[in-house]
């Protein structure tokens, strides 16, 4: 009895090693290696991860949102540690990862008078990791940054890597750096407060990692939807944990987007780019818009013999039994012409090419050029109205 009461209220706590020294030792005094925790009720303990990487003194920095629940439990271990600590909080939004929030940061690090031995911890979603990630790999030529990740987005995706960055007027993420973390410590727990719609968004980078690598994981989350929709414990562990194995995996092999190993990430994007584009920034979460472009994506795949309906099928089945939309009326207005140009536009796009992450069977992508228009067109149009 004792003992399933603590399995049903403590999941099992991974380490993940992201191991990068391999093509960086002549470079670097200091190791870029690190370790990803996942598990539950961990955030208490961060304090005597970041005390074990010689620290005394560290900044929090939150998001507004939760900087009284996760920033402050984050904040009261590390004093716990006997960590000196200070605390800042971003304003909730995707605004916020802009060159004037960098600013703030950095006046703020320098009224703070805190020197490279300060360690940074970034708590939050994407928003707070890209940007304090960035403030961090800027203010005295490089911060340690500890990233704290509270969205699942964050969890699966964002928190791991290195990218860091800003928005500009003319772009996503047009400044920035990468700027490996010293650590990542993925808390389960904090995903309770977060609002289903996010929630559900995250999970389609999730479905992404089964599509582009791993047969097994995708089968598996076809099995436990269910529990994953509802939020159980035990599964949301293992979603997070294999998926930050996942795109350790790419990151270890890749890690600057030069082989074209990390490109497979891109699954889905480069429709979701030109949807999010098109409808607005907001009108859909990213996670809504990767989910219809890998729809989008799947069926061009499709068209192109890479693989069969049952696929296809497959895809669409395990999207909408975790609630992700696989066709919206939002799109049914959009002309397809301005999709393309916009597709050219996208930076992921060679030489003005229209470039795709195309499965050719569960687990498994390739990159395809030069594909013609008009089944490019048909694809888009299969997810513009509500089937
Ligand atoms: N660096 C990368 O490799 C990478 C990868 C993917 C996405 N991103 C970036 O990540 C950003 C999106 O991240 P996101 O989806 O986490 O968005 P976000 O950071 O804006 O968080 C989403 C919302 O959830 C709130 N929130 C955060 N944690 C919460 C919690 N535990 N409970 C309740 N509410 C909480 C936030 O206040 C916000 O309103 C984008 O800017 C995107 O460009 C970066
Ligand atoms: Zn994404």
């Amino acid at each position: 009895m004792i003992l399933n009461e603590w399995r049903r209220h403590n999941v099992k706590r991974h380490e993940i090693h992201v191991r990068l020294d391999d093509n960086t030792a002549a470079t670097s005094p200091v190791s870029r290696s690190y370790k990803i925790h996942v598990g539950d009720e961990i955030l208490q303990h961060i304090g005597d991860l970041v005390r074990n990487d010689n620290v005394q003194r560290a900044v929090v920095v939150s998001d507004q949102s939760i900087n009284e629940s996760h920033g402050h439990t984050v904040t009261r271990s590390l004093e716990a540690a006997s960590i000196t600590v200070d605390r800042l909080s971003i304003p909730s939004g995707e605004a916020s990862k802009s060159l004037v929030e960098s600013e703030r940061l950095w006046n703020e690090f320098a009224r703070l008078e805190i020197d490279r031995k300060t360690a940074i911890l970034a708590v939050g979603g994407g928003v707070v990791g890209d940007l304090t990630g960035f403030v961090a790999a800027t203010f005295s030529r490089g911060l340690r940054v500890w990233q704290i990740p509270t969205t699942l987005v964050a969890q699966v995706d964002s928190a791991i890597g290195g990218k860091t960055g800003v928005n500009l007027p003319a772009g996503k993420n047009l400044v920035g750096a990468f700027w490996q973390p010293r650590g990542v410590v993925a808390d389960i727990n904090t995903l309770n407060s977060l609002p289903d719609r996010e929630y559900v968004s995250g999970l389609a980078e999730v479905v992404k990692y089964g599509m582009i690598l791993d047969p097994d994981f995708f089968q598996w989350l076809e099995n436990n939807a269910n529990l994953i929709r509802g939020r159980d414990k035990e599964s949301l562990n293992h979603v997070v944990r294999r998926s930050a194995e996942l795109k350790t995996f790419v990151v270890e092999r890749d890690e600057r987007e030069i082989t074209g190993l990390r490109a497979c990430l891109n699954y889905g994007h480069t429709f979701a780019h030109a949807f999010e584009t098109t409808t607005g920034y907001g009108t859909l979460l990213h996670g809504e818009a990767v989910s219809l472009g890998m729809m989008a994506a799947v069926r061009l795949a499709c068209s192109l013999s890479l693989l069969d309906q049952t696929v296809v099928e497959r895809q669409q089945k395990l999207l909408e039994s975790l609630g992700l939309p696989v066709a919206t009326p939002v799109l049914n207005n959009i002309n397809t012409d301005d999709f393309l140009k916009i597709m050219a536009r996208d930076k992921k796009t060679v030489g003005g090419n229209l470039r795709f992450v195309l499965p050719d069977k569960i687990g498994h992508v390739k990159t395809m050029d030069d594909i013609d228009c008009i089944l490019v067109t048909s694809a888009i149009k299969t997810v513009c109205c509500v089937v």
